[in-house]
């Protein structure tokens, strides 16, 4: 294995709630607890899970476009936290992101050529020959005509418009390249050219992808790895064909169990197993799956299930499925004091 090119550590975001004045304490979202993973330089990392998981949250703290409330983002062994101006401007560099919507997130009165080349623009001057040469090879890298640049947004197909944006995102050839739902507002045709091409893209470039979606179907096709999500937390996160061809943890196997695959590429996570999301705010105490799990104990009410390595590498966070005597891995909570041993 690569040596890792993020790690992210024991990442949390809780973001406060306006009280009122007599409340002394002041609720939280608790958008994201306590995550961490790392990613490899060429590797796809996936992090499925259902809406409101805190899925782009982890994205936008990886940016750095939120502040965490506690853990560290740490790109080849240096916290992102600690960059100054200089070297956090050659990270942004680094890292790019590609959006769900590429429509609001294109500025709809730029050209296709002035949309992709901006990026660079702030970093370098570009003479106007320059710049067309830019934009006609990332057009066709991404698979579009040259003859394209001149138009706007509004003159391009959904799929063409997300093209756009995969060519933006990889203008200042990034090491690191973040998907967030890139592929779930479009058509499903659309939606496997889209993937195909991030895909390839990948392989040519050797960037490292983090692939986030509801979409478990989408996921299967991708992944090396993926990192499932329930609650602001990773309860799994395993190797794709394991995780596929043997989920551990309940609130996984209820994902695969609930996706018959009529359409590989189709698959959604929208209410999968039985009740609802609890809620961010006041998650349940313990394991926050306790409420929908069919395998609860009466401990899972009380302890958070730490993670735990499995013998295959994956790492479960659940006291039936993966008891934490056979801990190689621990959970921590958010202001880094160990949680409660078990076993
Ligand atoms: N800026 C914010 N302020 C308050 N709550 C937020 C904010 N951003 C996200 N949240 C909440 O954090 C949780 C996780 O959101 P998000 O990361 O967008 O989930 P996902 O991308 O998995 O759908 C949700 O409950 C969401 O409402
Ligand atoms: S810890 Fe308990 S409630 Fe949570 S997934 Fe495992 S068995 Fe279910
Ligand atoms: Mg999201």
């Amino acid at each position: 294995m690569n040596t890792p090119l993020l790690n992210v550590d024991r990442l949390t975001k809780h973001f406060p709630l306006s009280a009122g004045i007599l409340n002394r304490e002041i609720p939280v979202v608790r958008a994201v607890e306590d995550v961490s993973f790392s990613v490899s330089a060429g590797e796809t990392l996936c992090i499925v899970g259902e809406s409101g998981c805190g899925k782009s949250t982890v994205a936008r703290l990886l940016m750095r476009l939120a502040e965490p409330t506690s853990g560290r983002v740490l790109i080849e062994g240096t916290d992102i936290a600690g960059l100054r101006k200089g070297s956090l401007r050659t990270w942004r560099r680094r890292m790019q992101m590609v959006f769900q919507d590429p429509y609001s997130s294109l500025n709809p009165r730029l050209t296709a050529e002035k949309i992709i080349t901006e990026p660079v623009e702030n970093f370098e001057r570009l003479s106007r020959r320059q710049r067309k040469a830019l934009a006609a090879d990332l057009l066709r890298k991404v698979g579009m005509s040259p003859q394209m640049m001149d138009r706007l947004p509004s003159e391009l197909s959904g799929g063409q418009r997300q093209r756009l944006g995969i060519a933006r995102a990889l203008a200042l050839q990034p090491s690191l390249l973040i998907a967030d739902e890139a592929v779930s507002a479009l058509d499903v045709s659309v939606q496997a050219q889209i993937l195909n091409l991030l895909l390839d893209l990948q392989k040519q470039m050797g960037i490292a992808l983090i692939f986030i979606s509801h979409d478990l179907g989408v996921v299967e096709h991708i992944g090396h790895r993926v990192a499932v999500m329930y609650l602001g937390r990773i309860v799994e996160l395993a190797h794709c064909e394991a995780l596929f061809a043997k989920p551990v943890h309940p609130y996984t196997e209820a994902l695969i169990a609930a996706a018959p695959i009529p359409d590989p590429t189709r698959v959604r996570l929208e209410a999968p197993v039985e009740g609802e999301v609890p809620s961010p705010i006041n998650p349940p105490k313990g394991c926050a799956f306790h409420p929908r799990c069919p395998l609860a104990v009466e401990r899972c009410r009380i302890d958070v299930p730490p993670l735990v390595a499995m013998a295959d590498g994956r790492v479960v966070a659940c006291h039936v499925r993966a008891p934490a005597t056979e801990a190689l891995a621990t959970t921590r909570t958010p202001e880094g004091t160990a949680a409660q041993t078990h076993g």
